[in-house]
């Protein structure tokens, strides 16, 4: 990594070896702009606050610069635009909403790359009730493929704290997780087919909506969880699911971690497996969200260690989630696996319950500075891996303390760490990369991820290096050179 240029402000690494075009500048944009029209290509001449949104990732850990950014409408257009840069060598980096966390979607600092913004490639093309499926381009929101479905009195499944924001083909290109990824998968397993803009110009049209079809490899995986290292996807086929009417929202006072898997266990036998939710929340957040975040509130009286937060919800509108979930919780009462909890009465308080996880990211970054690491281990070994964990952080970064939250129904824990109250913010963010390799020594020890479900972008190429099984690399590295030769798309995300 020594060797590598720098990134002038943030001092990072650069990942990425730019490819060089043989094209000037001027050459370069004529020529996009005979492909994308009028309105379709900014460029330099614009303010730099237009661009800008662009140019960095939400987190702020990089900024890049572009030659251009391309606002195609079709997917004839990105094929069009992908030929282009394909011959004449340009790099391009696709972005949806821009809430990725590891800087996939944010260009390098050469200049000389293309953001391609799917944002106007947003519409949902048709939707089959009967065949529960759905085909929508990749610039649609992620919430607006949510609202499509219920309109037709179906479910997408999907469910993030960015929804408002992320669009599909981000979700796609990072295999996003989320909320509900325990009842109906990650965003992979809601993928019937794919439309995908290759390197070379080709579009390849897979968007069929068959639930069975075994003729060969199956080629849409390869771009799901690509980041746009191997194609660009302009639309999708996806699953849908019955609508869901009722639901049965608690948030529960837990003694730890052991207490909320052994709950989520006696949930899923006693619901017949209709928990779609089991988030495990610290005290610390519910301290932090209810300090910075306008309307959150500890739902209940007094403090606990840890919480849960649990939905269990059903397509029937009559079915008596309510009186099973209090019925279980009273039973893990008695067994003290509660401390106390607070069942939602109506959709004020699910709303309030929820307000409350989805905001922690956000509390966190308004706290000060933060330290991410979105792992994975077995369900089973989350008590384990939370103590010693936490008791390397608390042996080794006494200017820290530990936010660790999230999906514990799939394993899955935000492994953060915020900067003490009075710690010295930038002391503090220099630990990054000794907290880092410890956290992520230990997930290995424990046979888990280093991402779980944000991806690898910019950010963790070398953890990818250092993690992955040398022959899964090498397989990588040869499926990108045969679909990206030229070394076009997203230069330096995922693999160097
Ligand atoms: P971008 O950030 O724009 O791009 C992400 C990557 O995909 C980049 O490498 C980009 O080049 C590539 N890409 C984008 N569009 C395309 C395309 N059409 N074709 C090919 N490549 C493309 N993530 C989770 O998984 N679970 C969560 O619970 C979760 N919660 C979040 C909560 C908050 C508040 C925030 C801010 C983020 C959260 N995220 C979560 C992270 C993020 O929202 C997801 O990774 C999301 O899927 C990214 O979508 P996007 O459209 O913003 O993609
Ligand atoms: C979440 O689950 O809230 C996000 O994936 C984690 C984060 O935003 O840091
Ligand atoms: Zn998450």
């Amino acid at each position: 990594m020594s060797g590598l240029p720098r990134c002038a402000r943030c001092r990072r690494p650069e990942t990425s070896a730019s490819v060089v075009s043989a094209l000037t500048p001027a050459q370069a944009l004529s020529g996009l702009e005979r492909i994308l029209g009028a309105g379709g290509l900014l460029s330099g001449e614009l303010p730099a606050a237009d661009l800008e949104p662009y140019l960095n990732d939400q987190r702020r850990l990089y900024h890049g610069r572009a030659l251009a950014i391309a606002l195609p409408r079709t997917e004839v257009e990105v094929t069009g635009l992908l030929a282009f840069c394909n011959r004449h060598h340009i790099g391009v980096v696709p972005q949806g909403g821009n809430t990725g966390y590891c800087g996939g979607a944010t260009p390098d600092e050469s200049g000389r790359q293309i953001v391609v913004s799917l944002s106007r490639l947003n519409r949902i093309r048709r939707i089959d009730p009967l065949n529960y499926s759905i085909v929508a381009e990749a610039g649609c929101v992620l919430g607006q493929v949510q609202r499509a479905a219920d309109e037709a009195q179906r479910l997408f499944p999907l469910s993030l704290g960015s929804e408002g924001t992320c669009q599909l083909g981000g979700n796609l290109s990072t295999n996003a997780g989320g909320v509900h990824v325990l009842r109906y998968g990650m965003m992979r397993d809601l993928v019937l087919g794919l439309e995908v803009a290759l390197a070379d110009g080709r579009l390849l049209s897979s968007l069929g909506t068959l639930r069975k079809d075994n003729t060969g490899y199956d080629v849409k995986s390869l771009f799901l969880g690509a980041e746009g290292t191997l194609g660009i996807i302009t639309a999708a086929s996806l699953k849908l699911f019955p609508k869901l009417k009722s639901f049965a929202t608690a948030f529960a006072a837990v003694p730890g971690p052991r207490a909320a898997v052994a709950l989520l266990a006696r949930l899923r036998e006693a619901s017949g497996d209709s928990v779609s939710s089991f988030e495990l929340i610290p005290r610390i957040a519910v301290d932090l969200t209810a300090r910075h975040i306008p309307g959150v509130r500890d739902p209940l009286d007094a403090p606990h260690p840890w919480y849960v937060l649990c939905e269990l919800t059903s397509a029937r509108a009559a079915d008596p989630l309510g009186d099973l979930l209090e019925r279980s919780l009273a039973g893990g009462l008695e067994e003290k696996l509660v401390l106390d909890a607070a069942v939602a009465r109506n959709e004020r308080d699910r709303a309030a319950f929820w307000k409350l996880r989805e905001t922690i990211p956000e509390a966190q970054r308004r706290d000060g500075g933060s330290l991410k690491h979105d792992i994975s281990v077995p369900v089973t070994s989350i008590p384990d891996f939370i103590e010693r964990g936490s008791r390397w952080i608390a042996d080794n970064v006494p200017d820290g303390r530990l936010v660790a939250y999230g999906h514990v129904g799939d394993g899955n824990l935000h492994f953060n760490l915020n900067q003490a109250p009075g710690a010295d913010r930038a002391a503090f963010l220099a630990r990054e990369a000794p907290v880092k390799r410890a956290i992520h020594d230990l997930v290995r020890d424990f046979g888990g991820s280093f991402s779980a479900e944000h991806g690898i972008g910019r950010l963790k190429v070398g953890e990818l290096e250092r993690y992955a099984p040398p022959i899964e690399l090498n397989l990588m590295r040869t499926i990108k050179r045969a679909l990206d030769p030229n070394g076009i798309l997203n230069p330096g995300k995922v693999l160097r």
